[in-house]
C-alpha cells in the first residue's frame, strides 16, 4: 500500500464496499452504551420490551448489544453487503438474529414487535419528507399499539461544527481509506465521500448523502394519529434535545 493515490476511482453504492470496513471506520462508536441507552429509554416509556427489530441495523453491531442484554432481536437493513458483514457476526448467535435485506420505507413484519430502532442517524439517509412519512408509517404498522419507536437524528449544527469541512485518512496493513465530509447549507444536505483501496485493488469511491433535518421539521411529518412523542433527547442523556444538539434520540410510543 504504498503506491500513489494517483488512480482513477471506480463508483460504488454507498456502503457496498464500505461495508467492510465499516466497523473499523466506526470502531469509536461505544455499541455497548447505545444498547444500555436504548433500555433506559424504554424503561423511561414504561414499557416491558422484549421484541426489537432495528431498522437500517448496518454490520449489526448494535443488534448483537441489543441481544447481549436479553432482547430478541432482528433487523434488516438496504445495502447487501451491510447485511453480509451483520449475518457474519450473527450467525454463531444464540438466540439467533434474523437479518435480512429490507428498506425502511417499505418494510412489513408477521407479527407486530414492542419496539423499532432506528440508530446512528439512518434516517437522514430519508432525502425528502415523503420518504420519512413512509418509515413512520411502516414502523406504525409494525409496533404493537403501546410499543415505541426510537431514533435518532443528526442536527444542522453537528454538521456545521463537525462535518463543514472534514478530513480524515487511515492506512493499515490491508487497506487504506479517506473520508472527506462537507455541509451544503442551502439544500441541508451532508456528503461523506469515502475513497477505499485494497492492495492491488481498484481505489472505490462511495459518495453518501444524508438529508439534515431541524427538530421542528421532523416533528411536523412525526403522523400524530399513530405516534405520541414521549422525549427528544439530547445526544445520549435525559436531557432535552434542542437545536444545540449534535444528536438529538426521539422517543416515541404507538398509540
Ligand atoms: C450510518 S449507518 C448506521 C448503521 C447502524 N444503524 C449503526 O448504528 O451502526 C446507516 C445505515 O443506513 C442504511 N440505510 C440507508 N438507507 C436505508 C433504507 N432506505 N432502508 C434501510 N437501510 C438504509 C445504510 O445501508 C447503512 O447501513
Amino acid at each position: 500500500l504504498r503506491s500513489s493515490w494517483l488512480h482513477i476511482p471506480k463508483r460504488a453504492e454507498p456502503y457496498s464496499q464500505l461495508a467492510q470496513i465499516y466497523d473499523y471506520v466506526m470502531r469509536h462508536v461505544n455499541y455497548s452504551r447505545w444498547a444500555h441507552y436504548l433500555r433506559d429509554l424504554f424503561c423511561e416509556a414504561d414499557l416491558e420490551v422484549t421484541n426489537v427489530l432495528d431498522i437500517a441495523c448496518g454490520t449489526g453491531n448494535l443488534a448483537i448489544k441489543l441481544c447481549e442484554l436479553g432482547f430478541r432481536v432482528a433487523g434488516f437493513d438496504e445495502s447487501l453487503g451491510m447485511v453480509e458483514a451483520a449475518k457474519a457476526k450473527a450467525r454463531a448467535r444464540r438466540p439467533h438474529i434474523p437479518i435480512w435485506r429490507g428498506s425502511m420505507t417499505s418494510f412489513a413484519v408477521k407479527r407486530p414487535v414492542d419496539a423499532i430502532v432506528c440508530t446512528y442517524d439512518s434516517i437522514n439517509y430519508c432525502m425528502n419528507e415523503s420518504a420519512c412519512s413512509k418509515v413512520f408509517e411502516r414502523a406504525a404498522e409494525a409496533i404493537r399499539p403501546g410499543g415505541v419507536f426510537v431514533f435518532d437524528i443528526c442536527t444542522v449544527k453537528n454538521s456545521r461544527k463537525h462535518f463543514r469541512r472534514y478530513y480524515e485518512k487511515e492506512e493499515t496493513d490491508e487497506f487504506r481509506y479517506i473520508r472527506q465530509s462537507y455541509y451544503i447549507a442551502n439544500k441541508s444536505i451532508q456528503v461523506n465521500e469515502f475513497y477505499i483501496q485494497w492492495e492491488s485493488s481498484p481505489l472505490i469511491h462511495e459518495i453518501h448523502q444524508q438529508k439534515i433535518y431541524r427538530i421542528d421539521e421532523i416533528t411536523r411529518i412525526i403522523p400524530s394519529q399513530r405516534f405520541q412523542v414521549l422525549g427528544m433527547y439530547d445526544g445520549f442523556s435525559m436531557k432535552t434535545g434542542s437545536e444545540e444538539s449534535d444528536r438529538v434520540h426521539f422517543l416515541l410510543k404507538r398509540v
